[in-house]
């Protein structure tokens, strides 16, 4: 079994968001195609011409926004909650009414960063702690005891996951914080000085532009002892419901990134069902590289299997014993 977290993740928020699933048939434009070229190229050398990477970023947001504006066109001539009330029904909803601050423009530019922000970052996320979680079999071993308990405590074994049984994973949080830590999956995060900033002897003037860069603090030893290890137990009482000055993968003050509990959960549930269901084992690709945000240039490949019935037994016998 293939699986791509990267297009798995496109495909289910650009249905829950704008109802969109890729049908080469009817279009010769593929949006995730466009997205990815947008993020491929968002830093890079500014030369625009044909054939660089900031061409192809430029023409990708172009195309995609071009994509979106004629979804938007076509759905104000359709009868109202035509796509099941997916997210892009309620902002058409809100552009409508009188006095709305929403314009049209900035409706199609929301839709486009939701989309950019939801898909590229999770799915790096995801492949990211497989990857770790491959490499770390003490840790996947914590982390499937915690789950296989879960499906045990149930009294339905066929229920859904529940909320309830989502805020107990505390070990799966702790896996996830140290994932997102070390994968540093956005670089930098700017801001602009509204007053002269003193600090450390040097001053940054009032209007400058800063760029906080997070890995400067995930990846330093002062911070976190033995930084580049996988160690998810350094989390142990550690309550991160937001960002602080040492833990800034979502951003944080204003600008915190508006995903990140949506992320966790979906992270979350991932996890659930790929220690409960099945086993894997990594088979190819696996490099990572940081251009400067992290990537997988030649993916990161594992074949899956399903666990058996006895598989999962008798890794409840070895925990009864
Ligand atoms: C591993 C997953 C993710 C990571 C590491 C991540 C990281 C970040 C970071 C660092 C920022 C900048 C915050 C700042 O300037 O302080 C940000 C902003 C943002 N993120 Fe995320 N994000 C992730 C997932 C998501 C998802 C799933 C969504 C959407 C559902 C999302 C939507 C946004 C939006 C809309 C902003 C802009 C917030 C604003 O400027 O007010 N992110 N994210």
């Amino acid at each position: 079994m293939i699986i791509w977290p990267l297009q798995m993740i496109f495909d289910l928020t650009a249905k829950k968001l704008i109802s969109y699933t890729y049908d080469p048939a009817k279009s010769s434009e593929n949006l995730r195609e466009n997205f990815v070229a947008f993020i491929r190229g968002l830093i890079s050398f500014p030369l625009n011409i044909p054939g660089t990477a900031y061409n192809k970023c430029l023409e990708g947001r172009s195309k995609a926004m071009k994509m979106l504006k004629d979804m938007l066109e076509k759905r104000r001539t359709m009868p109202e909650k035509q796509h099941g009330g997916d997210f892009f029904d309620h902002v058409l909803q809100e552009l409508k009414k009188e006095g709305t601050i929403l314009t049209e423009a900035i409706a199609l530019d929301l839709m486009f960063v939701l989309l950019f922000a939801s898909f590229e970052t999770t799915s790096l996320a995801i492949t990211f702690a497989i990857k770790l979680l491959t490499a770390h079999p003490q840790v996947l071993k914590e982390l499937t005891e915690e789950h296989e308990a879960i499906l045990r405590s149930r009294d339905n074994p066929n229920s859904k996951l529940t909320w309830k049984e989502y805020k107990s994973m505390t070990f799966t949080n702790k896996v996830i914080s140290e994932t997102v830590r070390l994968a540093n999956i956005v670089p930098g995060i700017f801001r602009k000085s509204l007053r002269d900033i003193k600090i450390k002897g040097y001053t940054i003037p009032t209007g400058w532009a800063v760029m906080v860069c997070p890995p400067a603090v995930h990846l330093n030893p002062s911070k976190y002892e033995d930084p580049l290890a996988f160690n998810p137990w350094r989390w142990k009482g550690v309550e991160l419901n937001g960002a602080s000055k040492h833990f800034m993968a979502f951003g944080g003050g204003m600008r915190f990134c508006v995903g990140t509990d949506f992320t966790k959960v979906q992270m979350a549930v991932f996890l659930h069902c790929l220690v409960t269901k099945y086993r894997w084992e990594a088979v190819g690709g696996g490099d990572l590289v940081r251009t400067p945000g992290l990537s997988f240039p030649n993916g990161y490949h594992i074949k899956v299997s399903e666990k058996t019935r006895g598989t999962q037994e008798s890794t409840k016998k070895m925990e009864e014993s």
